[in-house]
């Protein structure tokens, strides 16, 4: 068997049809076409977890066409190591592809201590960046997002940062997440000044959480920006994985802070309110799911999480039936008010 760096790991070869059936949508108005899926690295990419299982995640995903690989510079646990590992595996598997990969990484919230730590002064972000180039053997980015909002450092100070950034050839190019309609359209309007490709607003978006709706749809419009759309299934509610109580390896039965079963319980009748209309549809709750969000023209991207490659590749069918009737959107929106 032919090995790469890792005595046993088999030599990684990239499906030849993997641009056959995927989607690429545009970002905003910018030149850059992501696939349709994109891959998120946030939880299953720690060093807690079987870096065999993550790279089987990856290998999938580019198989199946997903040119898009999210990170950033806290995912673990610990922080930094989902960063390490990707890093890893990008050097035994993915090092020939790069020119064909999207990869992305921010800084925004904590990451080490002290004041320059965490949220958007030029400090951070800069700093950051190096350390998230060096962990993953990479030159550069192809997408360096500020993470969050920061209410106390002047919003120039950290699109300056980002300009630096962009020209320093560190990142190809900017991008902001979790900012509201308002601080968009303030980045947009800098960023424009300063002649930097800023592309993407990454953004909470699911069945569960519709805020975008509410404005920032509209000002990713008006600034031509794209939006891509994290947590899209709810961090798997909005899938089959709670159907039947709630599995002990799943994220809420594993007592994650950012998911529990409470938060599950509370949502158990939608959720199988949802399941029943997917079923009608001949898809499975999380396919449905995604392709709810990829109706919406700003979309560029639905940005899932995996646990295994399988939860991928059932994800991936999502594409085969996008098209939602009057009426199903109707009853959906019943469901979901
Ligand atoms: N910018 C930000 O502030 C921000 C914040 C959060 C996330 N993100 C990005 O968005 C990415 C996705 O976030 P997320 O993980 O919350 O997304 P998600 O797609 O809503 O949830 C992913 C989880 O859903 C379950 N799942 C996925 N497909 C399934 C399937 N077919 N059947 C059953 N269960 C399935 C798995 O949970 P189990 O583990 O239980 O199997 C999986 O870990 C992150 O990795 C990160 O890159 C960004």
């Amino acid at each position: 068997m032919e090995t790469n760096d890792k005595p046993g790991v088999k030599k990684y070869l990239a499906n030849k049809a993997r641009y056959d059936s995927m989607t690429y949508k545009r970002s905003g108005k910018s030149g850059v076409l992501l696939s349709a899926l994109s891959i998120g690295l946030w939880h299953n990419f720690g060093f807690v977890d079987d870096i065999e299982n993550s790279r089987d995640i990856l290998r999938t995903a580019f198989d199946l066409g997903i040119t898009h690989f999210d990170l950033a510079n806290n995912y673990g646990p610990p922080p930094g190591s989902a960063e390490t590992n990707f890093g890893t595996i990008f050097k035994q598997d993915f090092k020939l592809y790069r020119d064909e990969l999207f990869i992305a990484t921010k800084a925004g919230y904590d990451m080490w201590s002290g004041p320059y730590g965490n949220f958007g002064s030029r400090k951070y972000l800069i700093s950051s960046l190096d350390q998230s180039l060096k962990r993953m053997g990479l030159d550069y980015v192809d997408i360096f997002y500020h993470h969050r909002p920061d209410p106390d450092t002047p919003l120039e100070e950290t699109m300056g940062a980002l300009a630096d950034i962009v020209r320093q050839g560190k990142a190809l190019y900017a991008g902001i997440s979790n900012y509201g309609p308002e601080d968009t359209q303030k980045a947009a309007t800098m960023l424009k000044d300063l002649n930097v490709p800023f592309i993407l607003n990454q953004v909470k978006y699911s069945m569960f959480d519709r805020w975008v709706e509410d404005g920032l749809l509209d000002t990713l419009d008006d600034t031509g920006l794209g939006c891509i759309a994290f947590s899209p299934l709810a961090q798997g509610m909005l899938t089959d994985r709670y159907l039947k109580g709630i599995p002990k390896n799943s994220r809420a039965g594993n007592d994650s802070i950012f998911l529990n079963a409470d938060t599950v319980n509370t949502n158990i009748k939608k959720i199988q309110s949802l399941n029943t209309i997917a079923v009608k549809r001949g898809q499975k709750l999380s396919q449905m799911a995604i392709a709810w969000i990829l109706r919406q023209k700003q979309v560029a991207s639905v940005l899932v999480g995996a646990s295994s490659s399988n939860q991928l590749k059932d994800n991936v069918k999502a594409l085969d039936c996008l098209d939602f009737s009057e009426e199903e959107l109707i009853i959906i929106d019943e469901i979901i008010r």
